[in-house]
């Protein structure tokens, strides 16, 4: 059971952080030293008065035992007192039942939090500042010692508790319906009926899963089509599938979309589950509940909103993947930095080597940026299409170049062309444009349009891109890293104007 335990120095915002989390994931809360005053019918101060501390760290650790020991399946945020884990056994407690979060604050900042009221902390109780010095100083390695630990200084108990989830790789959705997403090792699937997958990744991965049933078909974008949707219908209707069934796409994003929308249609709609299998797929289009497929005039004309009821996300499952695969999901990391986190995007400044060995890490922060904006705008009516930057040219050029280019490649060269525009009608000033060409380089991908490719063919595709609205085409251009604003453009030639 992954449980999550917040841990820290008196002052750090355990209780109230832990709420917010439990209250953002909707899972049931616990403040453990609340639990010890139950069960012991007394107060701490009354406890360490009558009985000392030896025994109140009894009552802790039979406390800790009985909350991770309960039957029950579900998962608690569990906020811990300040010196809980100094025991081994109880650290072991943890450890093995969960995920141990430390969060951590400047002396001053704890003393100015405490100093408001430090009566019920008997360990702080006289002269606060000097107590609470000696304490950091004699569990300063006890704190550092822990895998996760979050700065809370400067930040809301909100942003605090973002900063929380995102470390984790744990959020729950509230997007047409609600749905987790987690990062984690996926070992065996909580349910599901069969495995929509294809026949790259079924012969890297299908064995792990425990699921009998499968449906393997062919790889590659142009096999997202119709063809492809109705095939997976058939496949559901043999294998018996009914309206109560739930089906797994285990693969990136066409393996996502297919089985989404197919998932969508069947039966007026069924459940299922993303497994995403491609980096771009864990941060982009497992989330958000966008599903469908293309016609031979472009991308993504068909489909629906049709979000899955669960997404898991096993980096592990990155370790099969090409380099150039990779690289093209690298592509949409970037522009969820570009649109929302500078740090993100400077950390793809570093170069493949280094985000290689960071994976897991660029996973969630990328991921986080596509959360918010899916919750705060779940059927792009505004902001969510942000996320489109770089896809009006880029869409246009995977097509003309016969599905050549990968989507991710095209999307870097789209995003490039776009922010070279947004300097040229003054919407950006100049530099971020060459931090996005220069990044996407560094991470090898490409960053113009090949040469030969027709501007007339592009324009004719763009033109066909579902983001028009009445003649004009609506741009997400780039600002500046961090900041993406929405512009119509009827020239479309102008837009690609650098390129000529
Ligand atoms: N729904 C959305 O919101 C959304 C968002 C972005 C992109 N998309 C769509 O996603 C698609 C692109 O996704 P993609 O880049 O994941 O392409 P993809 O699904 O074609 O996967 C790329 C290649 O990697 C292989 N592969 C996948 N996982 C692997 C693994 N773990 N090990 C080895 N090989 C593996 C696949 O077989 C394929 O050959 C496009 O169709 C795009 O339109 C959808």
């Amino acid at each position: 059971m992954t449980h999550i335990f917040l841990y820290g120095p008196s002052g750090s915002g355990k209780s109230t952080i832990g709420r917010i989390v439990a209250r953002s994931l909707k899972l049931p809360f616990i403040d453990l030293d609340r639990v010890i005053e139950t069960n012991a019918g007394m107060s701490i101060p009354q406890i360490m008065a009558q009985q000392g501390e030896s025994a109140f760290r009894d009552l802790e650790s039979a406390a800790l035992k009985e909350i991770v020991g309960h039957a029950s399946s579900v998962i608690k945020i569990i906020a811990l007192g300040g010196g809980a884990l100094l025991r081994e056994e109880n650290r072991q407690v943890t450890e093995s039942n969960g995920n141990v979060v430390v969060l951590t604050a400047e002396l001053n900042t704890l003393f100015e939090r405490l100093n408001k009221n430090s009566n019920h902390r008997p360990l702080l109780a006289g002269d606060l500042k000097t107590k609470l010095t000696n304490l950091l100083e004699k569990r300063r390695e006890h704190y550092a010692s822990f895998a996760l630990k979050i700065q809370t200084e400067n930040n809301s108990a909100k942003q605090t508790a973002h900063r929380v989830q995102i470390a984790l790789g744990r959020h729950r959705l509230s997007a047409m319906g609600e749905y987790d997403v987690i990062v984690e090792q996926v070992g065996n699937l909580p349910y599901g009926d069969i495995i929509v997958t294809d026949e790259n990744v079924a012969k890297h991965h299908l064995k792990k899963f425990n699921i009998e049933k499968s449906i393997v078909i062919p790889a590659g974008e142009e096999h997202k089509n119709l063809e492809t949707v109705s095939r997976l219908w058939n496949a559901f209707l043999e294998n018996g599938l009914d309206r109560k069934s739930t089906v797994i796409a285990l693969g990136g994003g066409v393996i996502g979309d297919l089985t989404g929308f197919a998932a969508s249609t069947y039966m007026r709609g069924i459940d299922w589950i993303a497994v995403p299998t491609t980096l771009l797929a864990m941060v982009d289009a497992s989330i958000g509940g966008k599903t469908g497929f293309d016609l031979p005039e472009g991308k993504n004309l068909i489909g629906s909103f049709h979000p899955p009821k669960l997404v898991l996300a096993d980096v592990s499952l990155l370790r099969t993947l090409s380099d150039r695969d990779l690289r093209s999901g690298m592509a949409e990391v970037v522009k969820h930095g570009i649109i929302a986190d500078p740090e993100l995007f400077a950390w793809c400044s570093n170069g493949m080597d280094w985000v290689k060995n960071n994976l897991e890490e660029i996973v969630k922060r990328a991921m986080a940026v596509k959360i918010r904006i899916i919750e705060d705008d779940p059927y792009e009516k505004g902001i969510r299409a942000a996320l489109n930057l770089g896809h009006t040219v880029g869409h246009a050029v995977e097509l003309v170049s016969g599905f050549t280019l990968s989507h991710g490649e095209s999307v870097a060269i789209g995003m490039v062309v776009e922010a070279a525009y947004a300097v040229r009608v003054g919407a950006a000033s100049r530099g971020s444009d060459e931090a996005i060409e220069s990044t996407l380089s560094k991470l090898g991908l490409p960053t113009r349009i090949p040469d030969g490719m027709s501007h007339e063919a592009i324009i004719r595709a763009m033109r066909v891109d579902k983001k028009r609205f009445a003649g004009a085409i609506r741009f997400a251009l780039p600002v500046t890293i961090g900041k993406v604003e929405l512009v119509d453009a009827t020239d479309l030639e102008s837009v690609l104007a650098t390129e000529t």
